[in-house]
C-alpha cells in the first residue's frame, strides 16, 4: 500500500515536471501580448506604388494582429519554431467571422494575411494559444472593444480638415477600455514641405497579459511623433 503511494506520488511529481518541461520548451516567450488593429484607409494611403486591390477601403478598425511582446526588446519575439499556418484549422464558421473583423485590406488575400501574422507572431505563443484559439480570441478582443464605434462617440470621426492631439484620440478609448492604448502613426504623404507636418492615425494597440486573460496598461513608446498634428481620414 505504501509502495503504492509513493510510486503514486512518484508519478504525480513526474507529471508535474514534464507540464514544466513542455511550458519552458521552444523559443516562444514573451511578457505580454500586443492586440494591434488598424485603419483600412490609412494602409491604403501609404501604399503609392501598389494601390489596395479594393479602392474603397473599409471603414471600421480591422485586424492587423496579436503580437506577444518582450517588454525589453521591442523586436523579439517573431517567427518562432512551432507548427505553420494550417488553413484546414480555420473553420468555415471561423472563416466568416475573421473575412469581417480581419480581412486582408493591402492585396484582398484573408488567408495570406492570416498565414503571414500566425508564421510571425501567433508561432511564438503557441504554448499559450494553439492556431485556432489564436484566431477566435483575436476575433473575440475585436468584438469586445469597437474601436471605430469608441472614436465615433467621442465625434472623432474621419475627416478631410480636421487635426488631433494624440490625447484627444487615447483618451475616449482609455475611457472605454479602462486601460491604456498606444496609437501608431504614418507619415501623411500628402503633407507638404513647407506646411505643417502631420501624420495619419494608422494602429490603436490594446494590451493583454501573457494568458490573454486580462487587459493591461500598454507602456510601450507611442508609434506616433510627439506634438504632430494627427489626421484620422
Ligand atoms: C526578452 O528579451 C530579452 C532580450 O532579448 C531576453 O533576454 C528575455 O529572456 C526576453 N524575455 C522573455 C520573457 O522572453
Ligand atoms: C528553430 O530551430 C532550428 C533548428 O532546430 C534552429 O536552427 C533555429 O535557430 C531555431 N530558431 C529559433 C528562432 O529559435
Ligand atoms: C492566397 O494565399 C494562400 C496562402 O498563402 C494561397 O494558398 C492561395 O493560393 C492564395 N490565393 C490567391 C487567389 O492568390
Ligand atoms: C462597431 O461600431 C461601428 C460604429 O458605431 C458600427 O458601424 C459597427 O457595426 C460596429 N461593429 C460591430 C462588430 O459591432
Ligand atoms: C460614449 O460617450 C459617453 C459620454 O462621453 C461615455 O460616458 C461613454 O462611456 C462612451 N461610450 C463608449 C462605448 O465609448
Ligand atoms: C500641399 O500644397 C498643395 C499646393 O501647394 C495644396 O493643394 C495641398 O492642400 C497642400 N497639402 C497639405 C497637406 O497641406
Ligand atoms: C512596462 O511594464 C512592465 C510590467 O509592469 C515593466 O516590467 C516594464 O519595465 C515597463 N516598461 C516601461 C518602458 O515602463
Amino acid at each position: 500500500m505504501g509502495m503504492l503511494k509513493s510510486s503514486l506520488a512518484f508519478l504525480v511529481l513526474a507529471f508535474a515536471f514534464f507540464l514544466c518541461f513542455i511550458m519552458s520548451a521552444g523559443d516562444g516567450s514573451y511578457d505580454y501580448f500586443q492586440f494591434v488593429q488598424q485603419w483600412p484607409p490609412t494602409n491604403c494611403r501609404v501604399r503609392i506604388k501598389r494601390p489596395c486591390s479594393n479602392p474603397r477601403p473599409l471603414q471600421y478598425f480591422t485586424i492587423h494582429g496579436l503580437w506577444p511582446s518582450n517588454y525589453s526588446n521591442p523586436t523579439v519575439p517573431s517567427n518562432c519554431n512551432g507548427s505553420k499556418f494550417d488553413a484546414r484549422k480555420v473553420s468555415p464558421q471561423l472563416r466568416n467571422k475573421l473575412t469581417k473583423s480581419w480581412p486582408d485590406v493591402e492585396s484582398g488575400n484573408d488567408t495570406k494575411f492570416w498565414e503571414g501574422e500566425w508564421n510571425k507572431h501567433g508561432t511564438c505563443s503557441e504554448q499559450t494559444l494553439h492556431q485556432m484559439q489564436y484566431f477566435e480570441i483575436s476575433h473575440d478582443m475585436w468584438l469586445s472593444h469597437n474601436i471605430t464605434h469608441i472614436l465615433k462617440n467621442a465625434t472623432i470621426v474621419p475627416s478631410a480638415t480636421q487635426t488631433w492631439k494624440y490625447s484627444d484620440i487615447v483618451t475616449p478609448i482609455k475611457i472605454a477600455t479602462k486601460r491604456t492604448p498606444l496609437l501608431r502613426c504614418k507619415p501623411d504623404p500628402a503633407q507638404n514641405k513647407s506646411g505643417p507636418k502631420t501624420q495619419l492615425l494608422h494602429e490603436v494597440v490594446l494590451c493583454y497579459g501573457y494568458n490573454t486573460k486580462k487587459q493591461i496598461d500598454c507602456n510601450r513608446t507611442a508609434g506616433c511623433w510627439n506634438n504632430v498634428d494627427i489626421k484620422f481620414q
